[in-house]
């Protein structure tokens, strides 16, 4: 039987929801990411590294929340709280103490953390960055990298993907306002030396993409110098890295220190939240004046900023991974979880590459080369093998493949937690091993 025949065989409540969600929801989903032909999965619950779909299927889970669950699904440290929180209220529309505890550990995990500020979501930190820097600045201007990921908001979304073009929906006159350029030292001076309204620049500091397109060696520090040099403030968009990395984050790990930090995911024990921290100075234009000083403030609202569930569920959650331990755990498991894949494709002749910083993994299938059965430094890999990456449909049926053997990735790869283990490893090697035969029964793999 074929991949996506076995599939759908085997999932028949998932497609019924589908055809339902279809009806009242454009394409079924409600996350791009989520889309997948001919239908996605439906969770019913999940503990720990695994999610169980309304068909009674176990997963090994590497999609971790979007990269919010560092602790995996439930953990104790985090619901417990969660859980009494819940029964005090979840909306006080007050000030509360768990939001400043909330903010007290921010600003002792993230080096560059003088002060910080609640919001819903990554997008909205990064909004609310942009916002502080344009403010602060007095410049319009920002300057991104192409392919680099901030979230969906209109001053994000341009890339090389469009064109000239503004992606739909978006004003043009928004875009003038962002110079999206190539992650190059060169190309960033040239261009800073060709405009005077670019006040700050932002990065996604594990190269695009979530590390899917790495950053070279010393890029940031380089970045770092020349924004201190050129007076361009510095925004490091941690959303993904933040307390991921290491418990400060990748600017605890390289020694850079940005200006402004945006935070989300990790941050909120799993429950929705943001943040933007930073230098006290520019954080502080969000303070009301005193009687008399200036007569305006950055503004911000926001109807679930530092919501108290997200607040408590986000403290235990920063107290638990607060000494490192849960990080290096979760990258010796996605370490072993690339060598072991990459044997396979060495084993079985098969071009292609699994690769990744930290605790996560990408996958490519393709290219030239048969990889050997080690772990990869992805700055050391061409850039243009990883930008090619794998051609859709094959990247489709693997999924379907691998969600058919009990293993859900998240796109082109994924994230391990702390609490994946060792049968996780050998059982989703066992379903790599299966899906790159199946990939390669069907004249699937690129040639
Ligand atoms: C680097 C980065 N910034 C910002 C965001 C947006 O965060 P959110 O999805 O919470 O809006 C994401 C989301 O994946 C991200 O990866």
């Amino acid at each position: 039987m074929g991949i996506e025949q076995a599939y759908v065989e085997s999932h028949p409540r998932s497609a019924a929801l589908y055809e339902r969600a279809r009806r009242v929801v454009p394409s079924g989903v409600t996350h791009d990411s989520r889309y997948l032909r001919p239908f996605p999965i439906y969770a019913a619950r999940a503990a720990g590294s695994r999610k169980w779909d309304v068909d009674g299927h176990e997963y090994v889970d590497y999609v971790m929340g979007h990269g919010a669950l560092l602790l995996g699904h439930n953990h104790p440290a985090i619901i417990g709280p969660a859980a009494g929180q819940l029964s005090r209220g979840t909306h006080y529309g007050a000030s509360h103490e768990a939001e400043i505890e909330w903010a007290e550990e921010v600003v002792r995990l993230v080096p560059s953390a003088e002060a910080v500020r609640f919001t819903s979501s990554g997008t909205e930190a990064t909004l609310m960055a942009l916002r502080l820097a344009r403010a602060h600045s007095g410049r319009p201007a920002i300057l991104k990298f192409d392919r680099h990921f901030h979230g969906w908001h209109d001053y994000v979304v341009g890339s090389s993907r469009y064109g000239a073009a503004a992606p739909p929906g978006v004003p043009a006159a928004t875009l003038d306002t962002v110079v999206v350029v190539a992650p190059e030292m060169h190309v960033v001076r040239e261009t800073i030396a060709s405009r005077d309204d670019i006040g700050a620049i932002i990065v996604e500091p594990a190269g695009a993409s979530s590390g899917t397109l790495p950053l070279p060696h010393g890029f940031l520090r380089e970045l770092e110098a020349f924004c201190r040099q050129r007076d361009l403030l510095f925004i490091m968009d941690e959303v993904v890295t933040g307390f991921r990395w290491t418990p400060g984050g990748i600017q605890q790990e390289e020694g850079v220190t940005p200006d402004l930090t945006t935070l989300a995911k990790i941050l909120a024990g799993g429950f929705p939240g943001g943040a933007v921290a930073g230098r006290r100075e520019l954080l502080d234009q969000l303070a009301f004046p005193a009687p008399g000083e200036r007569t305006e403030k950055v503004g911000h609202p926001g109807t679930f900023n530092a919501n108290p569930l997200s607040s408590v569920a986000g403290t235990a959650c920063l107290r638990e991974i607060a000494d490192g331990r849960h990080q290096s755990r979760a990258r010796a498991l996605a370490a072993r979880l690339r060598t072991g894949m990459n044997a396979e494709l060495h084993r079985l002749g098969l071009p292609g590459l699994v690769y990744g910083q930290a605790s996560e993994f990408r996958i490519v299938l393709g290219g030239e080369t048969v990889p050997g059965p080690r772990d990869y430094d992805p700055r050391d890999l061409p850039l243009d093998l990883l930008a090619s990456g794998t051609p859709r449909e094959t990247e489709r049926l693997m999924n379907l493949s691998l969600l058919t053997r009990g293993v859900q990735l998240f796109g082109n790869g994924g994230m391990t937690s702390s609490v994946h283990t060792d049968d996780d490893l050998v059982h989703s090697v066992e379903a790599w091993t299966v899906t790159l035969e199946a990939l390669r029964s069907e004249n699937a793999l690129p040639s």
